[in-house]
């Protein structure tokens, strides 16, 4: 029996295959080098940490884990009760100083907002700030189309998601530079790394690429003077930010829980300008790379669609029907059916 030699094209299809999963191959593998990389020591950038959001999810658990490594804590966020009982069960476990400052992000370049940054850079003069966790971020209307919710709500996500960051990280770097070393991690999104779109929450992912931005930038600009910038980024992480609809159409192991996320972003500080921590996080991430933009933008509207239809009922699929020429449902006084004062988006149902 011969062997015969392969047709030309499926000679040529096989090396475009091949190309194309070496080329696929190569960040990950790059990036599992870094993975043998040791852990950088915290404590060798100060011993003081500032956290934004530390009173839940992600944020907090950051809090009880640099706590658990020994740094002092600066906890900034909205509510003074929330702050004062983060502190507390964070005392109750480990031995660290704790100052606690109310500051609402959505108040920057407000009188407010500037007083608070003036309060912060107060508190920190003296203290040997070496690490800095930009992790607050709102994700509120959750899933609606651009022209649909109240501007204010994506103003408010604007000012807290990237302007406050950029303001707090502004006024902390001055200290770290003075003693040339520090670290500054910013929380950012799969939903800009993975995906070439993330349709309905147009403006969170916007707003999260403009961190991925920054972040590199920054990474650039400081490296020379001691401090490390990072990009760290969740994919799905069980936290209030998840709502109740991305959380029905999710699969479990898809979603880790925000100890386990932390324990190990922890561990990734000051390694490398980004950072997807957590294995099944880093599958995901790589596993995304191999779907064609184009699917990516099919599932993605199909899936935020369904998101939009949990959130807001059946209501929004109305107006999404006859949105087709771009023109949304809305009730006669103009202000829009998936506005804030409407009951359908409380508190408690945020993404
Ligand atoms: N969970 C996920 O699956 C996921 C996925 C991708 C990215 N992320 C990112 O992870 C980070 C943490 O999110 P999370 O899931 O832990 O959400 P979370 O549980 O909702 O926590 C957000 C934190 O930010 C604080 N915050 C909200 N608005 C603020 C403001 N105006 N000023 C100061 N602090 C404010 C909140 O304080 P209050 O409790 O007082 O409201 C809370 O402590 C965010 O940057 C988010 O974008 C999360």
């Amino acid at each position: 029996m011969t062997i015969m030699d392969p047709p030309v094209w499926f000679f040529s299809l096989a090396c475009l295959g091949a190309l194309y999963i070496s080329a696929i191959s190569v960040r990950p593998l790059a990036y599992l080098v870094r993975c043998l990389r040791r852990p950088k020591d915290l404590h060798r950038y100060g011993s003081w940490a500032i956290v934004t959001g530390p009173t839940s999810g992600l944020g907090r658990s950051m809090a009880f884990e640099l706590a658990r490594r020994g740094l002092n804590l600066v906890l900034l966020d909205l509510n003074a009760a929330n702050l004062q009982e983060t502190s507390d069960a964070i005392k109750s476990l480990h031995s660290v100083a704790i100052k606690t400052l109310v500051l609402d992000l959505s108040l920057v370049a407000t009188p407010q907002g500037d007083e608070a940054i003036r309060r912060l850079q107060e508190a920190i003069q003296g203290l040997q700030v070496g690490l800095l966790v930009n992790n607050a971020a709102v994700n509120t209307p959750g899933a609606v189309y651009l022209h649909e919710a109240d501007i204010e709500r994506f103003v408010r996500m604007i000012r807290v998601n990237l302007w406050g960051l950029t303001e707090v990280t502004a006024a902390v770097l001055p200290t770290m530079l003075a003693r040339g070393r520090g670290a500054i991690v910013n929380v950012g999104s799969g939903s800009t790394l993975a995906v070439p779109s993330f349709p309905l929450y147009t403006v969170y992912s916007s707003t999260k690429k403009y961190v991925a931005h920054l972040s590199r930038s920054l990474y650039v600009e400081y490296r020379s003077k001691g401090i490390d910038v990072q990009y760290q980024v969740p994919f799905y992480v069980d936290t209030r930010m998840l709502s109740s609809a991305v959380k029905a159409k999710l699969r479990p192991w898809f979603v880790a829980t925000p100890d386990d996320y932390t324990r190990t972003a922890a561990t990734w500080i000051g390694n490398g300008p980004l950072c997807v921590p957590g294995a099944a996080q880093k599958l995901q991430w790589w596993l995304t790379g191999f779907v064609p933009d184009w699917v990516h933008d099919w599932y993605r509207i199909r899936l935020h669609l369904q998101h939009r239809e949990i959130l807001h009922g059946p209501r929004a699929v109305i107006a999404n029907g006859n949105s087709r020429g771009g023109q949304a449902e809305r009730p006669p006084n103009g202000n829009s059916s998936l506005g804030p004062n409407n009951g359908s988006l409380g508190p408690n149902n945020r993404d």
